[in-house]
């Protein structure tokens, strides 16, 4: 059964660790993630953004598949079901489908309007014994088409919104969606150590988590960040070893052409940054 993301967080924050939030985009995806989760005994948060949604046929279609497969692969470690920036009518969408975790990004509109908005959702998400993360300053970079500037969160505006009683908070800290740049400048900790400072033991949210290094990963948990984005990532090892199969010629070979055989070594090259990452992110053995 999918599980609100709320008790896995506060025990991560308690514990000084954090749990991924993997982006999915197809089965394969999906079966990845949870089957590395469960070889790890690791809790786990599944990111569904609304482009990759619209992509998997909807909402409906994603809790269907997901809901079959926590029964027909035996899956007993927390798993949530989480919309990625969600916009409102997204969130209420996804409320009504059925996932147990929402993201409403009110990062682009003013703080007061992204107070308004968060607080009805969080009226609504409490109802239902949902999870609801809430962004202050928008992250960098661009993902499914949601386009960040890269602010820097205001850390009064951050206590503000985690004052309304969400479960968790996103806050810019100089993250970047995607591939970090070469000039990159960063994780602004000075921010995020107030941040925490203000907000106690509100969990905190690092997204763009590809190409962070493992030091700033590290530090980042010290100061409070309980959960941790991944998206990119998955997605560039999954090209680079569906290229490599193709280009070694594989899919010529025999029965090699068959999607069953095809997609096999990207689903396990996913499998293998999941691990890495749980195992980076202290979320082993803590299901
Ligand atoms: P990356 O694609 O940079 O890993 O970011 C993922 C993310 O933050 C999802 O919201």
């Amino acid at each position: 059964m999918l599980v609100s993301a709320k008790e896995m967080l506060t025990k991560a924050k308690a514990g000084k660790y954090a749990v991924g939030q993997f982006n999915i985009n197809n089965l394969e995806w999906t079966k990845a993630v949870l089957l590395t989760a469960q070889e790890n005994n690791s809790p786990v948060i599944l990111g569904v953004s609304e482009g990759a949604g619209k992509y998997m046929a909807g909402y409906k279609t994603i809790v269907g598949m997901v809901n079959g497969m926590l029964e027909e692969l035996k899956i007993t470690v927390p798993v949530a079901l989480h919309l990625d920036h969600g916009s409102y009518e997204g969130c209420l969408k996804c409320i009504e489908a059925g996932f147990s975790s929402i993201m409403f990004d009110g990062s682009h509109y003013p703080i007061e309007e992204n107070i308004a908005k968060t607080k009805e959702l969080v009226k609504i998400t409490a109802e239902k014994g949902m999870s609801l993360e809430a962004e202050v300053g928008s992250i960098g970079g661009e993902e499914d088409g949601v386009v960040g500037a890269g602010e820097v969160a205001d850390p009064n505006e951050c206590k503000m919104i985690a004052d309304l009683g969400v479960t968790m908070l996103a806050a810019g800290i100089g993250n970047i969606h995607g591939k970090y740049p070469a000039n990159w400048k960063g994780l602004d900790f000075d921010v995020l150590a107030e941040i925490q400072k203000l907000t106690g033991e509100m969990p905190l949210v690092l997204h763009g988590g590809t190409g962070i290094p493992e030091d700033m990963i590290k530090t980042a948990i010290s100061l409070g960040v309980s959960k941790i984005n991944v998206n990119t990532e998955c997605q560039l090892s999954f090209a680079a070893a569906t290229r490599k199969y193709v280009e070694a010629g594989k899919d010529l070979e025999g029965k090699g052409f068959d999607p069953r055989k095809l997609l096999a070594p990207g689903f396990e090259a996913i499998k293998a940054t999941v691990k890495e990452k749980m195992e980076l992110f202290g979320s082993v053995n803590k299901a």
